[in-house]
Parts: structure tokens; C-alpha cells; sequence
């Protein structure tokens, strides 16, 4: 076990992109930040320090946080945000994974430009169970806004519509050559033929799933979120924000010299969907040593298939590919009985018009968004300082209560579309087996969810199309070897049934991962209590942890 210590400095620096350039938050200078390295069983120690005028915190989107939740990050739930000039030590260690994740701010809209890869290498001298590639290479997908973005959802917020979207998809940092004022701003990739690659894929993006192709190649998935899958091949990957991908990717005997577009673009179903099309970087084949350098233009290249923005029946044929090893090294552990069940509802809605206001969301109202019809309000102090300190009144562990009205959730529109307000959690006992399902509601147009579950990583034990049904369903779950993950979409029109072990004592945070959908209240907090053992009760608060 190694200590690996880090320093944040977060800082302000003008990046130019799309020909506008834009004084944006980073760290240490850098867009997109820099990368954390650690093996499994290591510990992380980062000091972020803020130069900034905004507040800030960071997320360390996937690491467990076993007992660790004081450096979970996100600001108002486990910790009060860093304010300019102050510094806080995140400290945990990472346990039981290997793969890929990435840290982001988790405050405002901040992690449109902070955020980062996390690469987890597996304990020394143990290798990969798959073939061990020649090198490995990180692919982070975000999107480019050339407005500031705490403008943009702060304007939208207060007019109650939707936000401005992004001018382009990102790799890397960097939109390439199919946009305007793009092309030397492109991502490249340099592989020799007849070789095994590894690609870390990220996807950092604020807003959209996003399908990713290589022209002329198809790509292994061996890992997602940090757990190995059982390898399938396939030409098209589906990755929402907030999850992360390995692929092998097997160069062939192209002549020297050829070269590829890698490229991404969203899957986008919901309401106001979009397509502000497809960001693209270079597969590049070695040049042959000697060969004369010939300055080649960029375009046009071979570009990859890639399904329709709609393409959901792909997104669900995707989802149900991917399978834990569930081997006798890396065994499935899915609970196969459980405790507790909750049913959600996840989806838009409205929120009356304030008086004096005209708002510009759907009909005249102020957009919203809801899980069982309860719009998450943010609190003013800590989550978790409150919880620890046996502070009550900051939140109500009486979540979820009455299923919200029935209504059909896919397809008629429902009577009431208006949400209500509430910081509500749900309490379960420490090592309680929880089956949570989630069903989108569609009330202003079916929509997939990237639901993101912090402190744990849970398993996708079923998915469909419809309303969830309690009776037929359940029987036909996956307890053998159901994706391990942190990160699910729901299924547009759909549901998704996934269990975890409550083994994380803390206050843990599940939102939709599209930042949109996280500002106007598609989120909630699970309280998980201690346990009566001493390893099972979170341990008081590091000394330095920022106070609001
Ligand atoms: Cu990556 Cu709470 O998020």
C-alpha cells in the first residue's frame, strides 16, 4: 500500500476553443485536470486548495468511501464548500477497484470545465484478466460552452427555462475537426498495426449520453465503472455521464501513415433534445521511419457508424450486454434476497410561475424535476456534519412515503404535472440488502436518466420498457451476473431495478448525472446508520473539513 498525495491548486486560466476564449476554473491550469494514479489499496491524499472567487468541492465520482464519506465531496450533502483561500485534505483509499474513474467539481455547473481522470491499476504484480495491452490511453469526453456556465444556469433558474446547450462534445478537452474553428483542436491517438490498446473512456459531459464509434475497428468492453465485465465485442459503445468504459482496442496491419476518426455524439431522447452533433479525434497509424513527413489535411476521413440520436433500442441492447465476470476471482456478490424495496420515479416537471415573474419553462411554469413527485431542496449546511452531530430538522428520513399518485408513467400525460419540495432521505440500517427501483416517468416526454449512486456500487438486476410491474417482473431478474455499477440509465420510457448493500455508513447522494436534471431536483440522500461493530460506525470528521 502506497500513499499517493496530490495538490489541487484551483485556479483560473483562459482557454480558447471554438475561436472564443473564456476565463475558466481549473485545476493547476489545466483543462481538462490532471490525472490521479493509484492502485487498488492505496491511499489518495489530495489537498485542493481554492484561488478562486467561486466556492468550490470535488467529487470522486465512483471511489467507494468506505466509511470514508467526509471526502465524498459533493458540496452541501457531505461537506460545506471550500471557500476562496481555503485548502481541504481529501483522504480516502480505494478499495476493491480497478479501472477507471474521474473526479469533478460537484457544486453549481463547475464541473464543466474541473474535472479529471482517476485510473486505477490493479495491486502490483497482478495482472489484467485479459490480455495486457502495449499501452494505455485516456479518452475524456465533456462539452465546450462558449458562455460562462454559472451564467447560464443561474439565468435559466431564475427564468425557469431550460439552459442554453453546449457549442460542442469534447475529447480530451478539445471538439475537433467537424466543427467550425476546430481542426487543430483534435485530439490524436498514435498506435503502431497488430497491436492490443487499452482506452480508458470517460464521459464528464454535462448533459448527454453519448455514443462513441472508431472508424474501421471494433472495440472489446472490459471494464465499466471500475469493475471488469465479461469482454464483448462491438462497434458503437453507449456511455452516460458519470459512467466509465475499458475497451481493448486491437490495431490492424493498416499501411503506415493510415488514420481513422474516433468520433462521439449524443443519444438524446427527452424533451428539447438536441444534437449539436459530434466531436471527433484521429486514430493515427505510425509513419513509417524515413517515410517523408506529408502534411496531409485532416479531412475527410473514414468515419464511424454511429446509431440515431434516438436510437434507444440500441441503448437498451447495449445495457444488457454488459455482465459481470461473476467468477471465482471476481464473484458476483448480488444480494439475492432483500430487505427493503423502494420504488422511484425519476423525471421533469413544472413548478408554479412566481408571482411578478413571466417564466419560460413548459406552459408558463418554472421547469422542475422530481424523484416520486419531490423536488430535492438543496440545504444551506452539511448533510452529513448535521446527521453527525445529531443535528434534526436539516433533513426528513421519510422518504419516499406514498408512491406518488398513481398515474401511467410512460405515455399519457398525467394530471398533475407540478412538483413539491422537500429534503427528504431515506434511513436504512447498516448492512441492509436494498432493491431500488427506478421508473421514468415521461410526464414531459420520455427520457433516459443517468442515475448515479455515490458510497456504493450497486447491481442492474433487471431493466424494461413500460410500467414496472411488481408481479411479473422480479422473477425474471439477473442474480448471477448482473452488471456492477455506479452509474445506470434509466431506460427512456422504462424502468431499471438495481440492489446494493448498505455497507457504507454515511449520507450518500443519488441524482441524475445530467447536470440539468441535478439543478432543478432529480436527487435525494440515503442515510445508511451505523453499524454496532467499530468498523461499522463512520469515524468523526477530519479537522480541517470546511465549515459553510
Ligand atoms: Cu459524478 Cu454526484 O456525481
Amino acid at each position: 500500500q502506497r500513499t499517493r498525495h496530490y495538490q489541487f491548486n484551483i485556479e483560473m486560466q483562459n482557454v480558447t476553443r471554438l475561436c472564443h476564449t473564456k476565463s475558466i476554473v481549473t485545476v493547476n491550469g489545466h483543462f481538462p485536470g490532471p490525472k490521479i494514479v493509484a492502485r487498488e489499496g492505496d491511499r489518495v491524499l489530495v489537498r485542493v486548495t481554492n484561488h478562486v472567487p467561486n466556492n468550490v468541492s470535488i467529487h470522486w465520482h465512483g471511489i467507494r468511501q468506505l466509511r470514508s464519506g467526509w471526502a465524498d465531496g459533493p458540496a452541501y450533502i457531505t461537506q460545506c464548500p471550500i471557500q476562496t483561500g481555503q485548502s481541504y485534505v481529501y483522504n480516502f483509499t480505494i478499495v476493491g477497484q480497478r479501472g477507471t474513474l474521474f473526479w469533478h467539481a460537484h457544486i453549481s455547473w463547475l464541473r464543466s470545465t474541473l474535472y479529471g481522470p482517476i485510473v486505477i491499476l490493479p495491486k502490483l504484480h497482478v495482472p489484467y484478466p485479459f490480455p495486457k495491452p502495449s499501452k494505455e490511453f485516456i479518452l475524456i469526453f465533456g462539452e465546450w460552452f462558449n458562455a460562462d456556465t454559472e451564467a447560464i444556469i443561474n439565468q435559466a433558474l431564475q427564468t425557469g427555462a431550460g439552459p442554453n446547450v453546449s457549442e460542442a462534445y469534447t475529447i480530451n478537452g478539445l471538439p475537433g475537426p467537424l466543427y467550425n474553428c476546430s481542426s487543430k483542436d483534435t485530439y490524436k491517438m498514435n498506435v503502431e498495426p497488430g497491436k492490443t490498446y487499452l482506452l480508458r473512456l470517460i464521459n464528464a459531459a454535462l448533459n448527454d449520453d453519448l455514443f462513441v464509434g472508431i472508424a474501421g475497428h471494433n472495440l472489446t468492453v472490459v471494464d465499466a465503472d471500475a469493475v471488469y465485465v465479461k469482454p464483448f465485442e462491438t462497434e458503437t459503445l453507449l456511455i452516460t455521464p458519470g459512467q466509465t468504459t475499458n475497451v481493448l482496442l486491437r490495431t490492424k496491419d493498416f499501411h503506415p501513415n493510415s488514420s481513422f476518426l474516433m468520433a462521439a455524439r449524443p443519444y438524446a431522447t427527452g424533451l428539447g433534445t438536441f444534437d449539436n452533433t459530434t466531436t471527433a479525434g484521429v486514430l493515427q497509424y505510425r509513419e513509417e521511419p524515413g517515410s517523408r513527413k506529408q502534411s496531409k489535411p485532416l479531412l475527410p476521413l473514414l468515419r464511424p457508424n454511429l446509431p440515431a440520436l434516438n436510437d434507444t433500442a440500441f441503448a437498451a441492447n447495449f445495457s444488457a450486454k454488459l455482465r459481470s465476470l461473476a467468477n471465482s476471482d471476481f464473484p458476483a456478490k448480488v444480494p439475492r434476497s432483500v430487505d427493503g424495496r423502494f420504488f422511484f420515479t425519476v423525471g421533469l416537471g413544472a413548478d408554479p410561475c412566481p408571482k411578478n415573474q413571466t417564466c419560460q419553462g413548459p406552459n408558463g411554469t418554472k421547469f422542475a424535476a422530481s424523484m416520486n413527485n419531490v423536488s430535492f431542496a438543496m440545504p444551506t449546511t452539511a448533510l452529513l456534519q448535521a446527521y453527525f452531530s445529531g443535528n434534526g430538522g436539516v433533513f426528513a428520513a421519510d422518504f419516499p412515503g406514498e408512491p406518488p399518485f398513481p398515474f401511467n408513467y410512460t405515455g399519457t400525460p398525467p394530471n398533475n404535472t407540478f412538483v413539491s419540495h422537500g429534503t427528504r432521505a431515506v434511513a436504512v440500517p447498516y448492512g441492509a440488502r436494498v432493491e431500488v427501483v427506478l421508473q421514468d416517468t415521461s410526464i414531459l416526454g420520455a427520457e433516459s436518466h443517468p442515475l448515479h449512486l455515490h458510497g456504493f456500487n450497486f447491481f442492474v438486476v433487471g431493466q424494461g420498457f413500460g410500467n414496472f410491474d411488481p408481479e411479473k417482473d422480479p422473477p425474471r431478474f439477473n442474480l448471477v451476473d448482473p452488471v456492477e455499477r455506479n452509474t445506470v440509465g434509466v431506460p427512456s420510457g422504462g424502468w431499471v431495478a438495481i440492489r446494493f448493500v448498505a455497507d457504507n455508513p454515511g449520507v450518500w447522494f443519488m441524482h441524475c448525472h445530467f447536470e440539468v436534471h441535478l439543478s432543478w431536483g432529480l436527487k435525494m440522500v440515503w442515510v445508511v446508520l451505523d453499524g454496532e461493530k467499530p468498523n461499522q460506525k463512520l469515524p468523526p470528521p477530519p479537522r480541517d473539513l470546511p465549515q459553510c
